[in-house]
């Protein structure tokens, strides 16, 4: 029928493929259905629940009538104001809650966002290597001029700027930046953020920092936007996903100066009537938890991570025990060809499933990661099957 009508997608999408975990879970879900056990230690998936106060508050506000319709574009101003509180009390950042943050749904949609709003086709934008996938697959979908940048080991994961001043950066408009560092765990110091930020205004290139991890294994959160004069030139990502235990309700927020913002939001308007008034009011209250919230969390997350360098050392994987954010990073033995054969040996050996670094960019081939999302007691499981398979 399709082939008679001769009807054939937009190019773009042949520059893109789905999504790698939304194709391995069909995988893991059909080897469940074949009997298989599988232990998933792949996404960065919370699994514990929100604080009690949050879901409290969602189910009050649902209940209410009024509640219920369209709601506005630019987020209600209780959360505005809300995630303006957050930014000064845990970043000691000043965001005016009129025009300076707007909130998402996700962060996920604002690399979209961002891209449509700054990024004409053919511009350059550099994408780390390796990094989250979604920011090249914004690039290639806006037909942007994708320009990976490596991220090395040796220099604790961050961009070699001035190898990249060798390059001709004047059609390069964007720069993704993503610390504390995903898949790497790497974090960055003021030290960092200050010549990145020089790097922009010198290159005018607008740097965005995708900062969802900064609450989780890492004592002191940090946003580009303590750095001064940061919010000229940069917009920041922030999530609730990570740091409240909330990826499902899809609540994240973009930072910046009141134009940026302008320009985000005349591409999100366009795109969706805004978030349910009651996620909205819970999500509020998440943002208004103590640092006991940060703590208890975490208190989880650091009895995992000592179960995770366990099985990291049961696979002889080297790591940096330093590692911020819920996965660990780590590099594999030189007699694997590359990771992808490593997780395939676990997955059809034990049925544990470990992401392979290389779906992060080929700087990842020689890297596994494995989340922190996955309870004790699994990754107990996890370990034991490990251990038999390699004995
Ligand atoms: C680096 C990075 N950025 C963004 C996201 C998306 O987060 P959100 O749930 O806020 O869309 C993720 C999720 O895994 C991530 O790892």
């Amino acid at each position: 029928m399709q082939n008679e009508l001769n009807i054939q997608p937009a190019n773009r999408i042949g520059t893109v493929e789905e999504y790698y975990f939304s194709v391995k879970i069909k995988e893991l879900d059909k080897l469940r259905k074949e009997g298989k056990p599988i232990i998933n230690m792949g996404i960065g998936n919370p699994d514990l629940p929100p604080a009690p106060q949050v879901l409290a508050e969602l189910n009050k506000q649902s209940s209410a009538e009024n509640n219920h319709g369209y709601q506005s574009y630019v987020g209600i101003p209780e959360l505005r104001e809300a995630m303006s509180r957050w930014y000064q009390k845990h970043y000691n950042v000043a965001i005016n809650p009129a025009n300076e943050v707007l909130p998402l749904m996700g962060s996920k949609e604002g690399i979209m966002h961002i891209t449509l709003a700054f990024v004409n086709p053919g511009d350059g934008v550099l994408v780390p290597n390796p990094g989250y996938p979604t920011y090249a697959s914004a690039s290639k979908i806006a037909e942007a001029r994708l320009i990976h940048y490596d991220l090395d080991e040796n220099n604790n994961w961050q961009p070699n700027l001035e190898a990249l001043e060798q390059q001709d950066l004047s059609q390069v408009k964007l720069m993704w930046i993503n610390y504390p560092n995903m898949p790497t765990g790497a974090n960055a110091d003021v030290k960092f953020f200050e010549r990145i930020i020089a790097f922009g205004k010198k290159h005018n290139i607008v740097i965005v920092n995708d900062n969802p991890y900064s609450f989780i294994l890492n004592d002191a959160p940090q946003s580009i936007m303590e750095i001064k004069g940061a919010k000229d030139i940069a917009i920041e990502l922030n999530s609730l996903s990570k740091s409240h235990n909330m990826a499902g309700w899809r609540v994240g927020m973009a930072v910046s100066n009141a134009e940026f913002i302008q320009y985000i939001l005349r591409v999100k308007s366009n795109m969706d009537s805004g978030m349910f008034k009651p996620l909205q009011l819970a999500a509020a209250k998440a943002l208004e938890l103590g640092t006991e919230w940060y703590e208890t969390v975490n208190a989880e997350y650091k009895k995992r991570r000592v179960l995770v360098h366990e099985i990291m050392d049961l696979l002889e994987c080297k790591y940096d025990i330093e590692q911020t954010g819920m996965f660990i990073w780590a590099r594999i033995p030189e007699r694997y060809q590359d990771s992808g054969q490593l997780s395939d040996e676990i997955l059809y050996g034990c049925d544990v499933f470990i992401t392979p670094g290389f779906i992060f960019g080929d700087k990842g081939k020689r890297y596994i990661r494995i989340s922190l999302c996955t309870n004790q007691t699994t990754l107990e499981e996890a370990k034991q099957r490990i251990k038999t398979l390699k004995n």
